[in-house]
């Protein structure tokens, strides 16, 4: 099978309350599959456990349970093996500010994996695939950026250089964990719907993680629902949508507003709030397992 395909993946952190040691189970269970030109959209409200998810994919957090294969296979997590297979999964993340170093030039932070994962040689060969990864980004004329450094780019485009940087080694799954949320409201569709574009054009299997149901409709192909550790509802995105199945769904699909033009990229955070108010009086049996609280944040 070619993509990537994630087996039954769980995850539990220890956290110190105090002498005691407490189990937090971030994740339970979670399985799906990413395959060529497909976006999976993995939705639902804070501390859930899509970041845990996406970290986990992207190598930067070990599973406890579970197991994640790339063509069909395992892979190694050290050495060789983790840049080979970083070569074909790359990860978007949502600050473009933190994920961008301010001492380093737009070219350095692109020659920087070119020269690492092999893909080129040389001043000239460097300098003339970090103008194509500009021009894939629309940062054009590329001239005008490789000098700058990322404080004088705006949100936007500070993160379509952390899409470049991203799509530098070549890869072939892109894990982009709520790309646009940090971004002002105007800019956002631009910034998906080069990622819609690059998905297309590019045959990349792509898990875009995000709070709001509007999106996720609009860029998947399929929507996976995680409440609390555990995916309570998954299937073509208009379906989840428009004829959800699991009560949490049900609740914040009902909740959400007609994604009219302007409440369309609008803070979904209440629509969650309200959903999970509701929906803990429930009988569902992921509403029951609380042992996992939601974040202070949320
Ligand atoms: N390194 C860690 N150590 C301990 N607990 C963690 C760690 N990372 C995440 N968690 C906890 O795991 C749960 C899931 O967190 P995660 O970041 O995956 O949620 P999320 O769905 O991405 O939330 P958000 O929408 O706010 O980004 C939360 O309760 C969080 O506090
Ligand atoms: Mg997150």
């Amino acid at each position: 099978m070619a993509g990537l395909e994630v087996k039954d993946l769980s995850k539990t952190f220890r956290l110190r309350s105090g002498l005691r040691s407490v189990a937090l189970e971030a994740v339970k269970h979670v399985s799906f599959t990413l395959d060529p030109g497909r976006t999976v959209a993995l939705v639902g409200q804070s501390g859930s456990g899509k970041s845990t998810v996406a970290r986990i994919i992207a190598q930067l957090e070990s599973p406890t349970a579970g197991d994640i294969l790339l063509d069909g296979k395992s892979f190694g997590r050290h050495g060789r093996a983790l840049r080979e297979y970083r070569d074909d999964v790359q990860m978007i993340f949502q600050d473009p500010f933190a994920s961008l170093n301010p001492f380093h030039t737009i070219e350095h932070h692109l020659a920087r994996p070119l020269q690492l994962h092999g893909k080129a040689k040389g001043r000239e060969q460097v300098r003339a695939k970090v103008v194509e990864l500009l021009q894939r980004v629309n940062l054009e004329p590329a001239a005008d950026f490789v000098d700058r450094r990322p404080h004088e780019l705006s949100g936007g485009q500070r993160q379509r250089v952390a899409i470049a940087r991203a799509l530098a080694p070549g890869p072939r799954i892109l894990i982009a964990d709520e790309p646009v949320s940090m971004l002002d409201v105007s800019i956002r569709l631009g910034v998906l719907n080069l990622l819609a574009r690059l998905q297309r054009e590019e045959n990349l299997c792509v898990l875009y993680i995000t709070h709001d149901l509007a999106t996720a409709r609009h860029f998947s192909d399929e929507i996976l629902v995680m409440y609390r550790g555990e995916v309570v509802e998954r299937g073509p995105a208009d379906d989840v949508i428009l004829r959800p199945q699991a009560d949490f769904t049900k609740l914040l699909a009902a909740a959400a507003p007609e994604p009219s033009r302007h409440e369309r990229f609008t803070s979904v955070s209440s629509r969650y709030a309200q959903a999970e108010a509701v929906h803990r009086t429930s009988s569902h049996p992921a509403m029951q397992a609380e042992n996992t609280p939601p974040r202070s944040d949320s």
